[in-house]
């Protein structure tokens, strides 16, 4: 009589080092990461971001040095975001079409230091107005469509003659993506790419960005009207093919952990590059447990992303790129 035994134990596979190595279905590359950098004025200065355990803003002359290190670490694109000094934000945001604003000085910054980087601009005006909002609003407070579309391409513009290579459009104004992308072309603008925030939430994950771009005190009520309601998956399939129809190169979605899901569903629907944000919220989040001794960091922070890879993530824009770059080097 034979003994009774499982015709196939998994646990072989997983038995040592080696093996598990050798099975890995995904893994992380530093090529995987965007790092998200925030600028402010000012002269040879970082600033802590309380919100952001670990997360500073660097001044003009200090972000190109940034960028570098994250360049040598193999991270392929940083993504900018200004905090624009409040003397300069208006019901108009008419400072997002300077083109010498703070995001095109770090733009210029970062090309200077590290010319091989890929540079990304966020395309919306919440840095710029001062009630916080995506876009310009009327005597309501609601956010206008095609007005703000209409800023958004001229921003964009604005961010490409600086020498931005990705322009993001994180703002959920219908038609955008078709109106920049016309721009872009029309002037001469081709190898400028567009990163569609093609599926962005009406999170609550938000808060420590807001913090940290300056807009949160300001921002008047939320962005129900604009961004998306947690609520939907089908939606977002509906917007991503909109986006992708309207000319994205790449489409991201987010927040990020909370909507895997949504990830996975684009990749199938859609096989494009499918970017997801893990974003403040999720970053505080693990920064904030580990911190309390809930957890060892450097495993929340592989396991996190790992996620976004089973997922089907083309990349993620992650406040813990420079970290997790140096954890796969060893
Ligand atoms: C704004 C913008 C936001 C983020 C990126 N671009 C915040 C918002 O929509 O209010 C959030 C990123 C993060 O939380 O890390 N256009």
């Amino acid at each position: 009589m034979t003994a009774s035994f499982p015709a196939l134990r998994l646990r072989r596979g997983r038995a040592a080092p080696w093996i598990r190595a050798m099975l890995a279905e995904h893994r992380l590359h530093p090529s995987d990461f965007i790092l998200p950098l925030f600028i402010c004025e000012g002269q040879g200065c970082e600033e802590p971001i309380g919100m952001l355990p670990g997360v500073s803003r660097w001044t003009v002359d200090r972000i190109g040095a940034r960028a570098k290190a994250a360049w040598e670490l193999g991270i392929p694109c940083v993504a900018l975001f200004p905090n624009t000094p409040g003397s300069l934000r208006t019901e108009g945001a008419e400072e997002a079409l300077n083109p010498d604003n703070l995001i095109c000085r770090a733009v210029k910054a970062v090309k200077d230091a590290c010319p091989e980087i890929g540079v990304l601009t966020d395309v919306a005006l919440d840095p710029y107005t001062a009630h916080g909002h995506d876009g310009l609003v009327d005597a309501s407070g609601y956010v206008l469509n095609d007005e703000t579309s209409d800023m958004l391409t001229r921003q964009a513009l604005v961010q490409a003659e600086a020498g931005a290579d990705i322009v993001a459009p994180s703002d959920m104004m219908d038609g955008r993506v078709a109106a920049i992308r016309a721009a872009l072309e029309g002037a001469g603008k081709r190898n400028v790419a567009i990163m569609a925030y093609a599926a962005k939430y009406a999170s609550a994950f938000y808060g420590p960005f807001r913090d940290a771009v300056g807009s949160g005190g300001r921002l008047k009520g939320d962005k129900r009207t604009y961004q998306m309601d947690p609520a939907n998956a089908s939606e977002a399939l509906r917007e991503v093919a909109l986006d992708i129809a309207e000319g994205a190169d790449m489409v991201m979605v987010k927040p990020g952990l909370p909507y895997l899901d949504i990830v996975a569903a684009v990749r199938r629907e859609f096989g494009v590059p499918t970017f997801a944000y893990q974003v403040s919220g999720e970053y505080a989040m693990i920064e904030h447990m580990a911190a309390a001794g809930g957890g060892e960091r450097d495993a929340l922070i592989l396991e996190t992303l790992l996620a976004f890879k089973r997922a089907g993530t083309t990349g993620i824009l992650t406040y813990h790129a420079i970290d997790a770059a140096r954890l796969i080097h060893g």
